[in-house]
């Protein structure tokens, strides 16, 4: 489906069909060869560990085409350590480095014509994909696995732009435990975080924010996205077992040192919240959200922040923004030309 001129500017942030995925078995033992595939499909045995047992692992990162025309990879490594980390977590063979270099490489050559102009404010993003394939019937790890990558062009994830969102704080459900899964970027978090979502976006809001799960007294994050708040010249992260470790979170907080704000990255009391300037939500999809009310329904409170980014956000934003498109001399070594 070839996109016209016209439409770049508009596309939503959703899958669209390209030409191309790539795909990589692992079968006795070892990693196979990565292989092209036209189809939008995969095969997979009924008793596959990754449909009842949960072994589906994934990644999200972006290409994006800068004013020179140059196609840049935003810190695929960090991506493919973050999917290791998870495959030893649920017992699935980690990716060598060389097949998920080969593989992004490969499908984001095979879809040249899917990567969006500069300036379009749309960018490709690239969903590894890592799922035990092997039959199993008794719970147990699988055999054979499939390591996949495809890509979609994808608008920016909140059409209107850089605008703040209304948060719901969620005490009623846990996305993750302390010592469970959530550091692991794995299909049954996300299982977990539906309902609460739905129930949010039902409600008026646009995001969630969990608490931890153990005492509810300390943030952990939004949702699909890292928490950060901002007082003074400080930027403020949550420290947990149970959050994922955001790769924009790390990047956000390596450009506030470089800019000279101070990063404090701890636990996090809600009451916090009252004591912010500005707070966001970070992720490779929208890079920065930024919150202008967080709603703890239960405890009857309403924390308010300006219904405009704050400076101290904008600059970030901007920043990490113009590093992942080439405007910005890329002084940390975070891009990859192709
Ligand atoms: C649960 C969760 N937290 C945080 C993030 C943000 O991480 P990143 O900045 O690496 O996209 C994501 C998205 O990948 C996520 O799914």
């Amino acid at each position: 489906m070839k996109i016209l001129s016209e439409e770049w500017g508009k596309l939503p942030f959703a899958y669209h069909k390209t030409n191309y995925n790539v795909r990589c078995y692992f079968r006795n033992g070892k990693w196979g060869i990565v292989e092209t595939s036209s189809s939008e499909q995969i095969v997979i045995h009924i008793s596959a560990t990754a449909l009842h047992y949960g072994q589906t692992i994934f990644e999200g990162l972006k290409a994006f085409r800068g004013k020179d025309g140059k196609i840049r990879i935003f810190r695929w490594q960090n991506n493919w350590e973050r999917m290791n980390l998870s495959a030893r977590g649920i017992l699935v063979p980690e990716v060598p480095r060389e097949i998920f270099e080969e593989a992004l490489r490969k499908v984001i050559a095979l879809n040249e014509e899917y990567i969006p102009p500069y300036g379009t404010g749309a960018s490709l993003y690239i969903r590894p994909l890592l799922v035990g394939t092997g039959a199993k019937l008794g719970v147990a790890p699988a055999d054979e696995f499939l390591f996949t990558v495809f890509v979609s062009p994808v608008g920016p994830y909140f059409p209107t732009g850089f605008k703040c969102v209304d948060v719901k704080l969620v005490r009623d459900v846990d996305r993750a435990a302390p010592l469970g899964t959530g550091r692991y970027k794995i299909g049954g978090n996300y299982a977990a975080s539906l309902a609460s979502g739905a129930q949010a976006y039902a409600d008026g809001f646009k995001m969630v924010l969990y608490l931890d799960a153990k005492e509810k007294k300390y943030l952990d994050e939004c949702g699909p996205a890292n928490f950060f708040g901002i007082k003074g010249n400080t930027y403020v992260t949550p420290d947990s077992s149970s959050i994922l470790q955001s790769i924009t979170n790390m990047s956000l907080r390596t450009l506030a040192e470089d800019i000279g704000m101070t990063v404090e990255n701890r636990k996090v009391p809600v009451e916090e919240l009252a004591e912010f300037e500005e707070t966001g939500a970070c992720g490779t999809a929208a890079v920065i959200t930024p919150i202008k009310s967080i709603h703890d329904v239960e405890q009857n409170k309403i924390y308010t922040y300006p219904d405009k980014p704050g400076t101290q956000s904008v600059k970030l934003y901007s920043k990490l923004q113009a590093i992942q498109l080439g405007d910005e001399n890329d002084k940390f070594g975070w891009v990859t030309e192709l």
